[in-house]
């Protein structure tokens, strides 16, 4: 008897992945604007510092409602561009939240000086008052200078400015705002790169206004720090390019990069539109089933995370990727809990809500381009891996 062939039951076919940041998506809606700007920059061949960083720098500052930005290589530059301005160094304190992204404390350490860590809100995740008012008070008997503030407007939501500058004047700090994630956010209409004394912010690609590379810019009003800030971004220049009248970097954007960022402003605000829109569809559909974001009254944010909580985090990520649904955790470890940070003073009450939000967050795909169908299998997949 012929032996029965074994019968082959057909694998049930593994959901798509669904990009996290779908920049694929986004370059096919202006794929030839940003091909013909690099274009032009091949053409006429002035890669660094060429006329489209002056143009670039014209059209952030007026898009930002200050009177200077000066566009630099990385967002990380931008702030370590600013401290260097302010003469920033060993002995001085700079507050800054421990629950964001190591280049906000790494620029302070790096030169020097001391990141002190204080505690953030549990609404918005950004730096809470009154843990950096009683951080100031603490720092100020242990022999370190206290000289600024660094909020970051995390995950795209400006910061409390108003607040933390009333604190940051009654004891004469300036207000340097890390707003790598906020470009094109509002507070009460004043836009992100208005807010603080001055601002930072990063152009990486998955930034909601992201290049194709590195790159960042800074923000000032102040006509003699911009010419400080032109003079460090290239090597402490003077008057030409082989008189050195301070230590600076090598700090700058490259000529493509602002080609491409140039093309990409072009559509930004619609992009705004659809990520707000996409946001409010998460929060209309999440409400109730897990905390969702909160945005405090006159503010808007730019969306560059949809970040939740929930309980048995890890294990809602895992049960996620088994559904082909990325979720990235921002940030699960703290900077004041890893090595090289844990040695920084802390705010006297500690970081509770930090180390609770550092156990809990999650974020959900989020980008300009996600249609209705994903984002409902987004949510769908979401909801069945809750524990
Ligand atoms: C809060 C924050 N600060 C600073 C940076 C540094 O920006 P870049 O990666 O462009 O150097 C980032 C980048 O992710 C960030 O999220």
């Amino acid at each position: 008897m012929p032996s029965a062939s074994p019968r082959r039951t057909a694998a049930p076919a593994a959901p798509a992945p669904i990009p996290f940041i779908d920049l694929k998506a986004q370059r096919q809606r202006n794929a030839g604007d940003v091909e013909r700007a690099i274009g032009r920059v091949l053409e006429h061949g002035q890669y660094i510092l060429g006329p489209e960083i002056a143009e670039l720098e014209r059209v952030l500052a007026d898009y930002c409602g200050v009177r200077h930005a000066l566009t630099c290589g990385s967002g990380t530059d931008a702030l370590l561009l600013l401290l260097l301005a302010q003469g920033v160094g060993p002995g001085d304190a700079v507050f800054c939240p421990s629950f964001t992204f190591a280049a906000s404390a790494e620029v302070i350490a790096l030169i020097g000086a001391t990141p002190v860590f204080v505690d953030v809100a549990p609404d918005d995740f950004n730096l809470a008052p009154a843990s950096f008012e009683s951080a100031i008070a603490a720092i100020a008997d242990n022999g370190l200078k206290p000289c600024g503030v660094m909020p970051v407007d995390l995950f795209g939501q400006p910061a409390r400015y108003p607040e933390i500058e009333r604190i940051a004047r009654r004891h004469g700090l300036w207000v340097l705002a890390d707003a790598a994630q906020s470009f094109g956010a509002r507070l009460d209409n004043r836009r992100v790169g208005g807010l603080g004394d001055f601002a930072a912010t990063s152009f990486f690609p998955a930034k909601p206004l992201g290049c194709y590379g590195d790159g960042g810019a800074v923000f000032v009003n102040d006509d003699g720090l911009i010419e400080v800030l032109r003079s460090l971004r290239v090597h402490g220049q003077g008057r030409d390019k082989y008189e050195n009248v301070r230590i600076g970097i090598n700090g700058r954007m490259d000529t493509m990069q602002a080609a491409v960022l140039l093309q990409k402003l072009k559509i930004f605000d619609d992009e705004i539109v659809a990520r707000d829109r996409i946001a409010a569809r998460y929060t209309a559909a999440l409400e109730g089933v897990v905390a969702v974001p909160r945005l405090r009254f006159g503010v808007t944010s730019i969306w560059a995370s949809y970040t939740i909580e929930v309980d048995d985090r890890d294990g809602v990520v895992e049960r996620l990727k088994a559904l082909g649904i990325p979720a990235m955790v921002y940030y699960p470890r703290p900077l004041h809990r890893q090595g090289p940070y844990a040695g920084f003073p802390v705010a006297p009450d500690g970081l509770p809500v930090t180390e609770a939000l550092a156990a809990r967050v999650l974020s959900l795909p989020m980008h300009a381009y996600l249609d209705a169908a994903t984002q409902d299998r987004i949510i769908e997949g979401l909801r069945a891996a809750l524990p």
